[in-house]
């Protein structure tokens, strides 16, 4: 056979495999109310077991960790001060203070850090380091924008945006469950992460600095989308005419919340729910850490990638939604896919053993959501972006033939992480019968983070998920996404607010 029609066979073969794995990666209309249904279903269960998602309870699912947040009422733009922000989540670690001007607007100041290697996964960080780390960085953006405000009798209250799971009994506590997304300091584990805080500013000489609320990022989107568009006040709105309802992240990880009944949180200790049905309140936020949803694998689509990546990253809770959705993980199961068909000399072929794969191609996590969206949108019709993309990020030189397959493959990952995201938002509104109540039951949808922000086509696909499942067109033309800018920041400075 000649160098050419070798390398034609091989791009057949290549066509087939390729769309065979494309169709694993499909979602259609019935799996998506399939999945809605389920998720309902999970939530009802999360809502009455105190079960932090961790298996099975008296032989029943264990439900969504639907985690109480002691935020029961949402702002409605008038809030007034300065409050500080500390904002730890994915990668990086933001402290700010946070003006809030009571007309649905805010000034910002903050400085963002990385978190150093040294405290990542796979080393012996403890919580003292990462506090002490966070503590360091609190006192020096204090020493540099708010020197003025720092007096020993002039508390500063700050807002703790934590994007981990916790146990929370009040507003200003909460100890920490699991470590997901790229953290894993196991000493943190149960302890309380507003006190270790607290404890090591105090060490670095900030006891004026009090951490009086602790939140996660999406109930920071929940509430400054609800500042920035004002929510009821006796009946009326200001802002727009539409409900906020939910607020969500898609970003590192992904995961919602929104107000639940206090009636329907069976699991609050009956104290609890006393003291707040005694206070007048009504609802509650409620972090649903969706990002675990479904963790038994029944109803979520899984193909053999999939089963490997949950496998290999098994610990951290599972996590399995957000495996198959978030912008941690879309670059990998592509990574996995193209090792897979290396392995069965289908691509690469230049490189004929595993050993001589680049490294880069070989190393978890070294393809990008970035890498991924640039892909998406490349329409040349030689692949040109998608031909940069892999020599700038992998430095692997690709054929037409192989950018064909890759592109193929990154489409249909991003479609199905699409279509997976809808899936909680219409379980909320469905749960919530927020379609048929105040404004002729418009709803809006506050989000942030890097891939529904971001990613090309990541909304519409999104949106159109939602008109094939059980909310149907006409619920899918009610419901209104609006991203809540600085969300962590705002949020973490207004639930230290209502503390
Ligand atoms: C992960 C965290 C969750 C957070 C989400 C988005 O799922 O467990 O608490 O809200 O990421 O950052």
């Amino acid at each position: 056979m000649s160098f050419d029609d070798f390398h034609k066979v091989n791009d057949t073969k290549l066509l087939e495999e390729v769309s065979k794995i494309c169709s694993s990666f499909e979602v259609n209309a019935e799996q998506i109310k399939e999945m809605t249904s389920y998720f309902i279903q999970q939530m009802e269960i999360g809502l009455a077991n105190n079960n932090n998602n961790e298996g099975t309870i008296n032989g029943n699912k264990a439900g969504l960790a639907m985690i109480p947040s002691y935020v029961t009422s949402k702002p409605n733009g008038t809030e007034e001060g300065l409050f500080m922000a500390a904002v730890l989540g994915g990668m990086n670690f933001r402290i700010c203070s946070v003006q809030l001007n009571g007309d649905h607007t805010f000034d910002i100041k903050q400085a963002k850090t990385r978190i150093p290697d040294y405290l990542l996964e796979g080393t012996d960080a403890t919580s003292d380091d990462l506090f002490g780390f966070l503590a360091r960085r609190t006192s020096a953006f204090i020493n540099k924008f708010h020197s003025d405000i720092m007096k020993p009798d002039t508390p500063l209250k700050l807002g703790f945006t934590f994007s981990y799971p916790v146990d929370q009994e009040s507003l200003n506590s909460g100890t920490l469950i699991r470590w997901t997304k790229g953290l894993n300091i196991p000493d943190t584990v149960g302890k309380d992460v507003v006190q270790l805080y607290q404890e090591q500013l105090t060490i670095v000489g900030l006891n004026m600095v009090n951490v009086v609320a602790l939140t996660n990022d999406t109930i920071g989107t929940f509430l400054s989308l609800c500042y920035a568009q004002g929510s009821t006040i006796d009946g009326q709105v200001s802002g727009e005419i539409s409900e906020p309802v939910i607020g969500c992240i898609f970003g590192t990880g992904t995961n919602g919340c929104y107000m639940e009944k206090i009636e329907n949180i069976k699991k609050l200790p009956d104290y609890i729910r006393e003291r707040l049905i005694h206070e007048g309140k009504t609802e509650m936020c409620i972090n649903i850490e969706w990002g675990s949803f479904d963790n038994d694998d029944l109803v979520l689509p899984t193909t053999k990638y999939d089963i490997d990546i949950d496998k290999k990253y098994a610990k951290n809770g599972g996590q399995l939604f957000e495996k198959r959705v978030s912008g941690m993980f879309l670059g990998e199961i592509l990574r996995n896919v193209l090792v897979d068909l290396h392995s069965k000399g289908l691509i690469l072929t230049q490189f004929r053993k595993h050993e001589q794969l680049p490294h880069r191609l070989k190393t978890p996590f070294q393809l990008s959501s970035e890498v991924l969206a640039r892909i998406e949108i490349d329409d040349s019709s030689t692949l040109r972006e998608t031909e940069l993309s892999f020599l700038q990020s992998l430095r692997l030189p690709t054929t037409l033939a192989e950018r064909r397959a890759i592109q193929s493959l990154v489409r249909v990952i991003s479609r199905r992480s699409a279509y997976l995201a809808s899936v909680p938002i219409s379980a909320i509104l469905i749960k919530t019968n927020a379609l048929n109540k105040k404004y002729h039951g418009e709803v809006t949808v506050g989000y942030d983070g890097s891939i529904i922000e971001l990613y090309p086509g990541f909304k519409s696909m999104m949106r159109q998920a939602l008109a094939m499942g059980p909310i149907g067109p006409e619920g899918e033309r009610k419901t209104h996404f609006v991203h809540s800018k600085d969300s962590g920041s705002a949020g973490g400075a207004l639930c230290a607010l209502v503390a």
